[in-house]
C-alpha cells in the first residue's frame, strides 16, 4: 500500500484496540513533524476514556465517530514557545503525520478540525483543562477500519500544477 496516495479518512471502526507499540509509533511520527524554527511547540493528549469520547462528541458535531473508536489524539500547540504565528502550521504537520503513521500501521484515521472554530476551541480547551497558553488544534480519531465503502481514489489533477509561473 502506498500510504501517501492511498490514505483516506476512515470514520467507521471495528471494536479492535490500537496496540500501545503502534500508538507509540504514531506519536513518534507526530513528534517528527517539522516546526517553524524547530520549536516543537506541539503536545498530544491520548484519549481512550469513553466518557471523554462522549463529551467530545457533544462538543464536536462532526466527530461523532469517536463514539465507536478505541482511541483519539488531541493535538495542541504551546503559544508560549511557538515561533511567530506558526502554531497552526506546526500542528497541521503533526496531525498529517499522525494520519500517515496510522495508515502505515494498518489503521484508519480521520482529522477532526478544532482550529479555527472559536466556540469548539473554547469548549475543548475547557474540557481538557488546558492552560491558557496551550491551544487545541485538532482531534485525530483512530481505529481498525470497518468501512468497506471507502476505496482508494486517484487524486491526480494535472490542472493543479503550474510550472515556473502561473499561466
Ligand atoms: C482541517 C481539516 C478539518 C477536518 N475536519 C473534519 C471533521 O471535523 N470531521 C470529519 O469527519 N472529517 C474532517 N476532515 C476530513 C476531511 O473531510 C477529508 O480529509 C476530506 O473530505 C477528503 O477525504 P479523504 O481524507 O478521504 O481524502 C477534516 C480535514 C481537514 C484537513
Amino acid at each position: 500500500m502506498d500510504i501517501l496516495l492511498d490514505r483516506r479518512s476512515i470514520r467507521k471502526y471495528t471494536g479492535d484496540d490500537v496496540k500501545q507499540e503502534d500508538l507509540n509509533y504514531i506519536l513518534h511520527a507526530a513528534m517528527s513533524a517539522p516546526t517553524a524554527k524547530n520549536t516543537k511547540c506541539y503536545s498530544f493528549v491520548v484519549i481512550k476514556n469513553k466518557n471523554m469520547h462522549k463529551k467530545i462528541a457533544k462538543i464536536h458535531k462532526y466527530a461523532q465517530m469517536i463514539l465507536e473508536a478505541p482511541v483519539a489524539i488531541l493535538v495542541v500547540g504551546d503559544q508560549n514557545i511557538v515561533y511567530k504565528g506558526y502554531l497552526p502550521q506546526d500542528c497541521a504537520a503533526a496531525t498529517q503525520n499522525i494520519l500517515l503513521a496510522a495508515t502505515a500501521k494498518g489503521y484508519g484515521a480521520v482529522w477532526c478540525g478544532i482550529y479555527s472554530n472559536k466556540e469548539r476551541s473554547k469548549n475543548i480547551e475547557k474540557l481538557f483543562k488546558l492552560p491558557k497558553n496551550i491551544k487545541a488544534f485538532s482531534i485525530v480519531i483512530i481505529g481498525k477500519s470497518d468501512d468497506s465503502s471507502i476505496h482508494v481514489k486517484n487524486n491526480w489533477q494535472i490542472e493543479k500544477i503550474k510550472y515556473e509561473i502561473w499561466k
